[in-house]
């Protein structure tokens, strides 16, 4: 069976921030019993960490919530993908802007800020916390897990 709607998630480096997005989406949607009708992935705009596992450090802090994204590579976002899924999720406004400079005219409209889908948090962009320490990790998880959420409520009232 096909899937019934798509979304990928879109970070820098496709180590940090979409990984951890892909990771906690993906368990929400198996819990909900709906791995058959999600398709998931994502994916970095830039394409220095190609292949590579995710950040020890997402790792860490996805494992200590119960979340698994060790199968996780990175690889670079291309414009296939802006047309191929229907939901591609910017993290923080740089990403935002990359996608809409690479994307087709008629795909700019499914480029959207994945935090808007949070009830929870007011702030438009889930910061690069690559270069700081681990509180910045956990915050990444809260708002990734917050976004999830709303955007699952999303896709069901549309999608499903
Ligand atoms: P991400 O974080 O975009 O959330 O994967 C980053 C990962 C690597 C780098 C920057 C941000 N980097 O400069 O290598």
């Amino acid at each position: 069976m096909s899937h019934k709607v798509s979304v990928i998630f879109v970070c820098l480096g496709n180590i940090c921030r979409s990984p951890t997005a892909h990771g906690v989406f993906r368990q929400l949607v198996i819990d909900e019993g709906l791995e058959h009708e999600i398709l998931i992935d994502s994916a970095g705009t830039a394409a220095w960490h190609v292949g590579k596992h995710a950040d020890q450090r997402s790792i860490r802090t996805a494992q200590g919530r119960g979340i698994d994204m060790m199968d996780l590579r990175a690889r670079k976002v291309s414009l296939e993908d802006i047309s191929d899924f229907d939901y591609v999720l910017a993290m923080d406004d740089s990403n935002y802007m990359d996608l809409q400079e690479l994307s087709l005219h008629e795909d700019k409209n499914k480029i959207r800020m994945f935090l808007d889908f949070s009830k929870e948090y007011s702030e438009t962009e889930v910061p690069d916390p690559y270069s700081g320490g681990q509180a910045g990790f956990n915050h990444v998880f809260d708002m990734v897990s917050s976004a999830s959420s709303g955007l699952l409520a999303d896709i069901k009232a549309k999608y499903l």
